[in-house]
């Protein structure tokens, strides 16, 4: 059997984002949000099922932190609700949004736990989105200013902070095949978002600096490898296009300073959104880069290869491919001069059994965080600088368009009582952070 140690200031961690646990969405002055307009709209979301209560951590968050205690976490990945703190999105200031996360972080800190707080995690303010939301210009620098407002607040004691989760799936999902809010479905829409969103990142960097020098400002990407059916050239081309139309846009923006050529070809008239300096603002040096990745794309000349002969399927109809996280961490680093790497997102949803004795033997879901564990232990040895990996999920919770059918922690939450129970997958993740080791 091999072992894979990590040394001990290697970062296990676990993540959720607040409309997915929180609740409490009308609570204590909070605004609403995209999310709110969009899972109370019916036939948006499966079975019509919303965030109101969620996981109710707004109100349990203390249970929820001796939790991780209890699991061992060095870190926890939260995000925060902009419209809970800037009901309208900017404006008049709720005080009583930046208390409940000033009480969070007090808490983790008090347990010994580091917060990675995320800006943005699609809860746009419903307000914002009335004025044209992310396809306005003007909301990059609302961004910002709601950026610099939680530093002022937060930058104490926050050290790892976060402007976007995963760009693309706001551009994509959001405004392109409006499965997620805002709901739009308009090519070119998606694309101008993209790079509001990008200009957003980049002031809302320069403004966190300005406020707290010495923290670590980064972003989180969605990166899925994408392999070729085969070595043929025609496969490795069709799989290098892949890659470039579905998965570069983002790397190239951040870390080569200029959208990959295809956007412009897309674009027939051009690329109007983006004005002089702007690709400027959005490379700034970065601390650290989050890096989500669930699974891969395998691509031929006839497409995409769906589903794989033979291989593994979670809940969501993802592909179980490990090693193609070890992979895709070499190819991000060979290809791009990136900072040191945080696995920000991993994780697998499968359908839990409660034993009778009330437990949850989720070995499929233990199993495949073995296995990309074990990918990132290579990955390092390959000489990539992973620092830290996170657990997607904590929590079961609310996950976007599959409302609550899609389990994804590796703490069970029955939905009817709101009893947490740690699953074998979380036992296990205790023991592997106790030794620093994955066998
Ligand atoms: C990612 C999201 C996260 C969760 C997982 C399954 O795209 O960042 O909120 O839904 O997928």
């Amino acid at each position: 059997m091999t072992r894979y140690t990590f040394p001990p200031d290697f970062v296990w961690g676990a993540a959720t984002a607040a409309y997915q646990i929180e609740g409490a969405w009308n609570e204590d002055g909070k605004g609403e949000s995209i999310w709110d307009r969009f899972s109370h709209t019916p036939g948006k979301v499966k079975n019509n099922h919303t965030g109101d209560v969620a996981c109710d951590h707004y109100h349990r968050w203390r249970e929820d932190i001796a939790l991780m205690r209890q699991i061992g976490l060095h870190a926890y990945r939260f995000s925060i609700a902009w419209p809970r703190i800037l009901p309208a999105g900017a404006g008049k200031v709720n005080p009583a949004g930046l208390d409940f996360y000033d009480r969070l972080v007090d808490g983790l800190l008090r347990a010994g736990i580091q917060p990675f707080l995320t800006l943005y995690h699609w809860d746009l303010p419903q307000a914002l989105q009335e004025r044209g939301g992310w396809a306005r210009r003007e909301t990059a620098y609302l961004f910002a200013d709601y950026a610099a407002l939680a530093v002022k607040r937060l930058g104490d004691r926050v050290r790892y902070w976060t402007t976007f989760n995963e760009p693309a799936v706001i551009a994509n999902h959001g405004h392109l095949n409006g499965e997620h809010a805002p709901g739009i479905q308009d090519a070119p829409t998606a694309y101008t978002v993209a790079h509001h969103l990008m200009l957003a990142h980049g002031l809302a960097v320069q403004a966190l600096r300005a406020s707290a020098p010495s923290l670590q400002a980064g972003i989180v990407l969605s990166q899925w490898m994408v392999d070729a059916a085969s070595d043929n050239p025609q496969d490795r081309q069709a799989a290098d296009n892949y890659w470039t139309e579905t998965e570069s846009l983002y790397l190239e923006v951040l870390f080569k300073g200029h959208y990959p050529p295809f956007v412009y070809d897309l674009l027939q008239a051009g690329f109007p959104a983006v004005q002089a300096g702007d690709l400027a603002t959005i490379g700034q040096k970065l601390d650290y880069l989050g890096v989500n990745s669930y699974s891969r794309h395998l691509v031929g000349a006839q497409g995409r290869i769906e589903p794989v002969p033979g291989s593994e399927y979670t809940a969501m109809g993802w592909e179980v491919c490990a090693p193609a996280l070890r992979r895709l961490l070499n190819k991000l680093n060979a290809e791009y001069k990136l900072p040191p790497i945080y696995i920000t997102e991993n994780g697998a949803a499968f359908e839990d059994r409660v034993e009778a004795d009330g437990q949850i033997h989720d070995e499929r879901r233990l199993d495949y965080l073995r296995q990309h564990i074990q990918q990132v232990a290579l990955a390092r040895q390959d000489g990539v600088d992973v620092r830290g990996y996170f657990v997607w999920s904590l929590l079961d919770n609310f996950e976007w368009a599959h409302g609550y059918s899609k389990r994804f922690g590796i703490v069970r939450v029955d939905y009817d009582t709101q009893q947490r129970t740690l699953k074998d997958s979380a036992h296990w993740y205790r023991r592997l952070i106790a030794s620093g080791e994955v066998v």
